[in-house]
């Protein structure tokens, strides 16, 4: 598996650190000013901070270009149903990839009890640095959980316990897009088995009108762009390799799209997706 970032190539990575923000609007200031009770003249000190501190730790484009800033779960169109889904006794969510835990938080917020909320990611950096980010290493209930994808049952009860579990909503964003098909292909199906029937994959990561690979973040490597066709047959691949079946649902847009920025170009979509499993 190809690594994802590269810190031995700092001016690399520079092209996709843009300046401090001067504002921040919209539902990420409402989620610190809320949930974590954070003034609203110090946002804009405060995000800027994060953001800083985490590009250090691991300088991903999603944190050099302020993408941790939209909530993508808030704007998938079964939102609301998810809640719903989370609302019932013994559900679970699992957050794949989940960063600073930006989503999971809108969750929280949102009336969803902590305790059934769970965060996934190799960098434990960056889910511990949520809490620097969300104020709330005291109060929060949910279980972050430091795994890689590609390890999955060889790593032990870290996520065989989760295979026990099981996984009603799974949310994966902006991480499918960080590797190659045949990468994607293997951390679907490790992904695949912690869902129970009938629970969906959801998110939104970077498709393209033409599918194919283009230069990964990490220099002189590959990462594959799908389309909703691409995307679902790498589904149907996984359902054959795993005994089990998948509805793959998904839409392409340009909203969040930046083709002047230096992960996106004309041919650049927001691919939003649900995945269910049927079988
Ligand atoms: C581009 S960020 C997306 C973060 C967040 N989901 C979002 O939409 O803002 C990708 C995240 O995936 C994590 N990641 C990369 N490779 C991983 C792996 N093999 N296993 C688990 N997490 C991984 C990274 O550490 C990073 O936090």
């Amino acid at each position: 598996m190809a690594a994802t970032n590269e810190t031995s190539f700092p001016e690399r990575n520079r092209g996709w650190y843009q300046d401090d923000l001067t504002e921040i609007n919209g539902p990420i200031r409402k989620l610190l000013e809320n949930y974590s009770k954070i003034p609203s003249s110090e946002v804009v000190k405060h995000v800027n901070s994060i953001r800083e501190r985490g590009f250090a730790a691991n300088p991903y484009p999603c944190i050099g270009l302020y993408r941790f800033t939209n909530l993508t779960l808030l704007s998938h169109p079964l939102y609301n149903t998810i809640i719903e889904r989370l609302n019932v006794a013994n559900a679970t969510y699992l957050d794949v990839g989940c960063c600073f835990g930006q989503d999971l938080r809108q969750l929280v917020q949102d009336g969803v009890p902590s305790d059934r909320l769970i965060g996934l990611d190799v960098a434990g950096a960056l889910m511990d640095l949520g809490y620097d980010f969300f104020l709330d290493r005291e109060a929060l209930r949910s279980c972050f959980v430091v795994a890689d994808v590609f390890k999955g049952a060889e790593q032990g009860p870290v996520w065989t316990d989760l295979e026990k579990r099981g996984v009603d909503v799974m949310h994966c964003s902006a991480f499918f897009h960080l590797f190659t098909l045949e990468d994607q292909i293997f951390a679907a199906k490790n992904l695949a088995k912690l869902i129970k029937k009938d629970g969906v994959i959801v998110g939104r990561q970077i498709g393209s009108v033409k599918p194919g690979d283009v230069p990964a973040i990490k220099d002189k490597s590959l990462s594959y762009r799908h389309n909703v066709d691409t995307f679902n047959n790498m589904w149907q691949k996984v359902g054959e390799a795993t005994q089990t079946q998948w509805k793959v649902e998904g839409t392409m847009d340009m909203i969040g799209i930046n083709i002047n920025s230096p992960v996106e170009n004309e041919d650049s979509r927001r691919l939003l997706f649900t995945v269910t499993r049927i079988v």
